[in-house]
């Protein structure tokens, strides 16, 4: 009768298991992990890019908080301009983590954005040539913006977009001391600038804008060095399914994983 109940058990175990992994393959996310400062990670963005008259870039990241300095979160570079747009940070110990925007060479001043608390935050940058206005958002507020930040062009088309590293020469020349040291997920460009409601709805119901999408977060589509860790986690975000069933089934599953 034991091995009865053993074994009504164990199927079940399996089953809850294979569920939980069919959850995950459906609803996971992939997220990349840059372990360690180095000159050698990174993962390439493998799109050809249109030239730009505005542009947004949103992204989930978990900063590593035992690292203070530059962390380069993106770098785009052109043949014709090494430093295009870049979104860097600056870590100083115990402060706020300051982030600043760079296009075409001008960089706009470093401003304190959240917590260096090791957690996931979700961040926006936006610019338009019109007015050079720009904007940093960190979990669906506005923390920083201007104007003036470059108005003489479009952002260049045919460019390498860098995740991790900051670019030295056009797709390489990276710096240790100025790599990104953490996780990052759900990537997402736009061929325009996403008004303030579409930047909090993407972060409270996830629900990602369709209009002017150029790329978006899709492991298939990057060249991803070696080292550079690939998990699959429960996404951070939801999709566009159903939030409550999500939500139960991941607690469900992770309640699995842990018993
Ligand atoms: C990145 O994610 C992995 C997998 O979830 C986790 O083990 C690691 O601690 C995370 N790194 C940071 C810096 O939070
Ligand atoms: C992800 O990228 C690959 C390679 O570019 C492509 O074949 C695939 O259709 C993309 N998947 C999605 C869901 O966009
Ligand atoms: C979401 O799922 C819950 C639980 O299954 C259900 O009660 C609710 O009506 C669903 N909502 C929508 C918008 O489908």
């Amino acid at each position: 009768q034991l091995q009865i109940i053993f074994t009504v058990v164990i199927n079940t175990a399996q089953q809850l298991l294979y569920f939980c992994f069919v959850y995950l393959g459906t609803f996971g996310s992939q997220i990349l992990a840059f372990s360690g400062r180095t000159d050698t990670k990174y993962a390439r963005l493998l799109k050809q890019f249109p030239q730009m008259h505005s542009v947004t870039v949103c992204a989930q990241l978990q900063f590593d908080s035992n690292y203070i300095g530059v962390s380069t979160i993106f770098s785009y570079s052109i043949p014709s301009f090494i430093n295009e747009f870049q979104l860097r940070a600056n870590i100083v110990h115990e402060e706020q983590i300051q982030l600043a925007l760079l296009v075409h060479g001008v960089h706009s001043p470093y401003s304190q954005a959240m917590e260096n608390d090791g957690r996931w935050h979700h961040i926006c940058v936006r610019w338009t040539r019109r007015g050079g206005s720009w904007a940093i958002a960190v979990d669906g507020s506005i923390v920083a913006s201007g104007d003036h930040l470059y108005l003489s062009d479009d952002i260049g088309q045919d460019g390498v977009f860098i995740v991790g590293q900051e670019q030295d020469t056009f797709g390489g020349s990276f710096k240790q001391d100025e790599s990104f040291i953490g996780n990052i997920t759900q990537l997402h460009i736009w061929n325009r600038a996403l008004d303030s409601s579409e930047i909090q709805a993407l972060v409270e119901d996830c629900s990602v804008p369709q209009a002017g999408l150029f790329f978006q977060w899709n492991i298939s589509a990057l060249q991803v060095e070696p080292t550079v860790q690939v998990y699959k986690v429960f996404s951070q975000c939801k999709g566009n399914m159903n939030t409550s069933e999500f939500c139960m089934g991941a607690h469900f599953c992770r309640f699995s994983f842990a018993f």
